[in-house]
């Protein structure tokens, strides 16, 4: 088997030792301009370079859950696209959800303002039943985030583009049922892929249906929301704020408003990051399972974009 490891903008080495040490037999390479031929590729936004010249390749293994940038390049309908599922993200996505939720709810941030003015203060209790938080995206990452959020008995809704049932969160699903889940949802997560359908899907008609008084977190892309629909909303008053930890441009240039602003709070494409053991454990055991001809989980759909 013959593997190559082509990352934008990361060293490959430690995954070219890594993938070696795993698969003794496999030779395991770096990619560069002219390289031979491969079976299986290892990829983080590679070039089209990369695709037209590696015309052997009959996987594509994404070390990220999100595909939208390899599905912008030019591919053979017939290459495999296979995501990372959860390799270790869906622990860390919870733990920032649940964070950036509790923070918000619990008035941290201003109890760390007051702490630091040497002031001893309380706000009054507010009612976790008003703070109804709507998960938009039910996949690997949306389902568990949902979870851990039951756990500290917020109302829970949810929205995927397939119906579902999950026990203890209200489920909607499909166009038709976004305006009763924006209107049942006072904190909105976001963590729905990238695609032609939800892109902008974020903007000033939408989270304006939220209720009185919301909160944005985006964890998913920049390009799902539309920025300064979401300053909008928060100046005059309708959103209480935003976490926000994916931008339309990254890194967050130096002048954006985001970083000023005093009711968002921004952290660097930071919420799930990927980790190379378990990533490359999961790709691994995927290519062995396809050696032997057994089904793998994590094939994109080319044409559903995710
Ligand atoms: P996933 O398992 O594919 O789940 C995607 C979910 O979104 C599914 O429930 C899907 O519905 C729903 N969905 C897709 N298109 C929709 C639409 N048009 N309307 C309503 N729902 C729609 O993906 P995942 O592993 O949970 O990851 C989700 C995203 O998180 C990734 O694509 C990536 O962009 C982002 N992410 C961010 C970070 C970070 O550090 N910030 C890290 C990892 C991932 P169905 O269930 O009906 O298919
Ligand atoms: C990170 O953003 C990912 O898609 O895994």
């Amino acid at each position: 088997m013959n593997i190559t490891i082509c990352f934008a903008s990361l060293p490959p080495e430690p995954w070219v030792q890594a993938v070696q040490q795993a698969l003794p037999d496999a030779r395991v390479s770096a990619w560069a301009p002219g390289a031979p031929p491969a079976d299986h590729a290892i990829v983080w936004a590679p070039p089209q370079q990369f695709i037209d010249e590696q015309t052997a390749l009959q996987t594509l293994f994404n070390i990220g859950a999100g595909v939208d940038a390899l599905l912008q390049l030019k591919l053979p309908p017939s290459l495999k696209v296979v995501r990372l599922d959860d390799a270790g993200m869906s622990v860390q996505m919870a733990e920032y959800v649940c964070h950036a939720v509790i923070r918000h709810f619990r008035e941290f941030d201003g109890y760390d303002a007051d702490t630091a003015a040497g002031k001893w203060s309380y706000r009054k209790p507010r009612s976790r039943a008003d703070f109804a938080v709507g998960v938009m995206g039910l996949g690997v990452l949306g389902e568990r985030v949902a979870k851990a959020l039951q756990v500290f008995e917020f109302p829970v809704n949810g929205y995927s583009r397939s119906a579902k049932d999950l026990p203890g969160i209200r489920c909607f699903s499909g166009a038709q049922g976004l305006p009763e889940f924006l209107a049942a949802t006072r904190v909105l997560v976001n963590l729905m892929p990238l695609t032609p359908e939800t892109e902008n899907i974020l903007n000033q008609g939408t989270l304006s249906q939220l209720q009185a008084g919301g909160y944005v977190i985006n964890v998913a892309r920049g390009k799902h929301l539309v920025e300064e629909d979401l300053i909008a909303l928060i100046d005059n008053g309708h959103l209480a704020g935003a976490t926000l930890d994916v931008f339309r441009t990254e890194p967050l240039p130096a002048d954006h408003p985001f970083w000023q602003h005093p009711k968002i709070t921004v952290t660097p494409h930071t919420s799930a990051r990927t980790l190379r053991e378990e990533s490359i454990a999961q790709i691994v055991g995927k290519m062995q399972a396809l050696q032997r001809g057994e089904p793998i989980r994590g094939v994109v759909d080319h044409q559903r974009g995710y």
